[in-house]
């Protein structure tokens, strides 16, 4: 691996950012390599080694990196203005688009992060049953801010929690167990009267990735209506990548609220709140829970996200079977040629989604991938780098496929991924 240039780049970067990176799960030791552009699959590095991308901007990238049809109607846009901060047509035709798409989507509020959705969601929740507390997952990641952010996962995953949060914040937020329905249901029984919402990844993507055993979800859906606790389906990976709706599609589950970003708008900052009318309706001006953002609903990521959510609509019986084709064959190709090392990992997969765990157990809770061999993850890593493959560096998080992925591609990822575990067995 050539990385000098990488190198010098990080030496000056540690000089004016925190840690070199502007966001942590960036870092990796010694340095992370830099990117200088990424087209289809592939990304070329400071250095210009060229790598086949998995980590596709933590699943950003449906499409791929730089893909035309988007380029060219924001370019489109450019031309028109790049903000305003009053109301466009555009912004009503993107809600009008979610709310065919989206089953809970009654109502839209665009903003412009995953963590601004789902901390509105929250403050929703809380205005409208009024209670305080609320529910999130053990490892279930929703942004980087106090009430969340207890035993988070991302890059949240290896620290218990975070300094400068307040701690009486943190109280209000109640743990459960992914996977576990009895955790959840004996939490609900003794608190329900102080718990506004249950927050979750209804497929568990920030800690390795974890996928809903059968008739989870539908009992959730059940208890939370019952004890009046609001649903909220954090789909800010899932949304527009499992389905063009995301969880409630895939699963045929409608929360009360769901949030959405990344696969969203391709690489372009933007997210939304869907939900039921009486429940966005409180959303200031209409009603009393504010939410502001001067970059909300902007003209550039608003359009990247009509022809994003268009083009996955247009194609989406083409477009979900062939990435979730080339997912299957990736992992079951993996499988075929790692025979010997077999009962020393497990790949978890859905969709375009998957990531290996080095343990002989299946793995479906945190818990069980507390048991893993980080250290071998770390060294397929570092394997796969040197085969000029990009997976996210670290366990916890989950690696996507686009749209762009060839066949070619993931043939080539099978033989490094299989090159380097047969070479675990020696
Ligand atoms: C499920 C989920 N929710 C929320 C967020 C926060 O999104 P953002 O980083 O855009 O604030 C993330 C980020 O990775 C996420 O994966």
């Amino acid at each position: 691996m050539i990385n000098d240039r990488s190198e010098k780049l990080f030496q000056r970067a540690i000089k004016v950012i925190p840690g070199g990176v502007n966001s942590p799960v960036r870092f990796f030791r010694p340095y992370p390599f830099f990117v200088s552009s990424g087209l289809g699959s592939k990304i070329v590095t400071a250095d210009h080694q060229t790598y086949l991308d998995y980590c596709m901007g933590y699943g950003s990238l449906i499409f791929g990196h730089a893909y035309l049809p988007i380029l060219e109607s924001v370019k489109t846009q450019l031309d028109n203005g790049t903000l305003f901060c009053i109301p466009s047509e555009k912004e009503i035709y993107l809600a009008e688009l979610l709310t065919k798409i989206i089953p809970c989507a009654e109502r839209v509020r665009l903003v412009n992060t995953g963590a601004e959705a789902t901390m509105t969601a929250i403050r929703l929740s809380r205005a409208f049953t009024r209670r305080k507390k609320i529910l999130k997952f053990k490892g279930g990641y929703h942004g980087a801010y106090d009430y969340v952010l207890v035993k988070a996962g991302s890059g949240a995953a290896t620290i218990p929690s975070s300094d400068g949060s307040l701690q009486e914040i943190s109280e209000e937020t109640l743990l459960v167990e992914y996977n576990d329905f009895g955790d959840l249901e004996r939490i609900i029984k003794k608190e329900s009267e102080n718990i506004s919402c249950l927050i979750m990844e209804p497929v568990l993507a920030n800690y390795g990735l974890l996928l809903p055993e059968k008739n989870y979800l539908t009992e959730i859906r059940k208890i939370t209506k019952k004890y009046g606790i609001l649903l909220i389906f954090d789909e800010v990976i899932t949304g527009f990548r499992l389905a063009v709706g995301g969880c409630s599609e895939f699963f045929g589950i409608t929360p009360d609220i769901a949030t959405f970003s990344k696969s969203f708008g391709n690489g372009f900052p933007i997210a939304a709140i869907c939900g039921k009318k009486e429940i966005m309706d409180q959303l200031s001006p209409s009603g009393n829970v504010y939410q502001a953002s001067t970059y909300a609903g902007n003209p550039v990521s608003v359009t990247a996200a009509i022809t994003t959510v268009e083009s996955l609509l247009k194609n989406k019986n083409k477009i979900y079977p062939t990435i979730a084709r080339l997912c299957d064959t990736l992992v079951m190709g993996i499988k075929d040629g790692v025979k010997e090392f077999a009962e020393h990992y497990t790949i978890n997969s859905i969709g375009s989604l998957f990531q290996i765990f080095f343990t002989a157990d299946a793995v479906s809770t945190p818990l069980d991938i507390l048991k893993c061999d980080t250290k071998m993850f770390e060294n397929l890593f570092w394997d796969l780098l040197k085969k000029n493959i990009f997976i996210p560096p670290s366990m916890y998080e989950t690696c996507f496929i686009s749209y762009s992925h060839s066949d070619e591609d993931i043939e080539k990822t099978i033989e490094c991924y299989s090159d380097s575990l047969n070479k675990y067995t020696k």
